[in-house]
């Protein structure tokens, strides 16, 4: 995948995109990651790349045409037209499901927006997607834009192992279970003797119940979207949760015994 990052700051990406697996992917070919100083793509002397608001008010806004120049010129260096995304507070917030449709993806170009943001229009002439991180405002689309590149390039294939990714923490909308290593006591705390067992199927039960109950403890609203077989519900339920799927039995309705019929109508043989 190439990803190109339109930005105002490129040294912010020299340290993250030169480490572990981000920097192992572009070793081995799966990332191309290309940082661009959109103020290579000014006219001025002064290489101007913001301007006061229309209407007035407080901070600066990124210009039009140093974007355009660089979006365009950008796209036309690869055939591949790229997705844009422009990285913003107001923007979707990006989440598992958004990373694994991004991996799909052959080109993206990511715009770092800073000040204000950028110039409205560019938004609507270029971009195809905006994403946010988080319901917070950061000074810049830079650390914004590292996280989808680092959410994304684990997926690749090929990146980190299928293996890693399988149980993973939001990637069927459970939680994962907790890890531990070596020592298995340490300051007398011991680690769940079931991962010291060997048996594979009661360590594989463990770890489902723990991947239920922590989500449901913690994040109990992606319970919605999991699929949950019948034991899993009912372990769920055990634990409190309110199964949208199970209705109580109706108590039996108490239906009477007829009475034994009364002793002068018996027929006694008795005597
Ligand atoms: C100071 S912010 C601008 C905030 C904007 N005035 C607003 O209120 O929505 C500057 C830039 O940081 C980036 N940014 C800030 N918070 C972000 C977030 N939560 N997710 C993604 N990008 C963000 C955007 O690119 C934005 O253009």
């Amino acid at each position: 995948m190439r990803v190109d990052v339109l930005t105002l700051f490129p040294a912010m990406f020299d340290g993250p995109l030169n480490t572990s697996i981000l920097k192992r992917a572009q070793a081995d070919g799966h990332l191309d990651a290309q940082v661009h100083d959109i103020r290579a793509y000014t006219t001025d002397k002064h290489h101007t790349c913001d301007d006061t608001p229309f209407g007035g008010g407080a901070g600066m806004v990124m210009k039009i045409a140093p974007l355009a120049a660089a979006i365009e010129a950008i796209s036309a260096t690869d055939e591949r037209p790229p997705h844009v995304i422009y990285l913003t507070p107001d923007g979707t917030t990006l989440t598992q499901a958004i990373a694994q449709e991004l991996r799909t993806q052959p080109r993206l170009m990511l715009i770092c927006g800073h000040y204000e943001g950028i110039d409205e229009r560019v938004r609507t002439r270029y971009v195809h997607q905006e994403l946010s991180i988080g319901d917070y405002v950061l000074t810049g689309g830079e650390l914004a834009a590292l996280v989808v590149i680092d959410a994304v390039t684990r997926l690749l294939d090929g990146v980190i192992s299928a293996d890693s990714l399988a149980e993973e923490s939001h990637s069927d909308s459970l939680l994962e279970y907790p890890h531990y290593t070596r020592p298995a006591v340490w300051q007398e705390m011991d680690i769940p003797a079931v991962l010291r067992s060997g048996d594979h199927g009661a360590i594989a039960r463990w770890r489902r119940l723990q991947r239920l109950e922590r989500t449901f403890q913690r994040r109990p609203d992606l319970l919605a979207h999991a699929q949950l077989d019948k034991h899993d519900r009912a372990f769920l339920r055990s634990l409190g949760w309110h199964d949208p799927l199970w209705t109580e039995r109706p108590p039996r309705k108490h239906t009477p015994k007829p009475l034994p019929e009364p002793s002068s109508a018996r027929h006694d043989t008795a005597e």
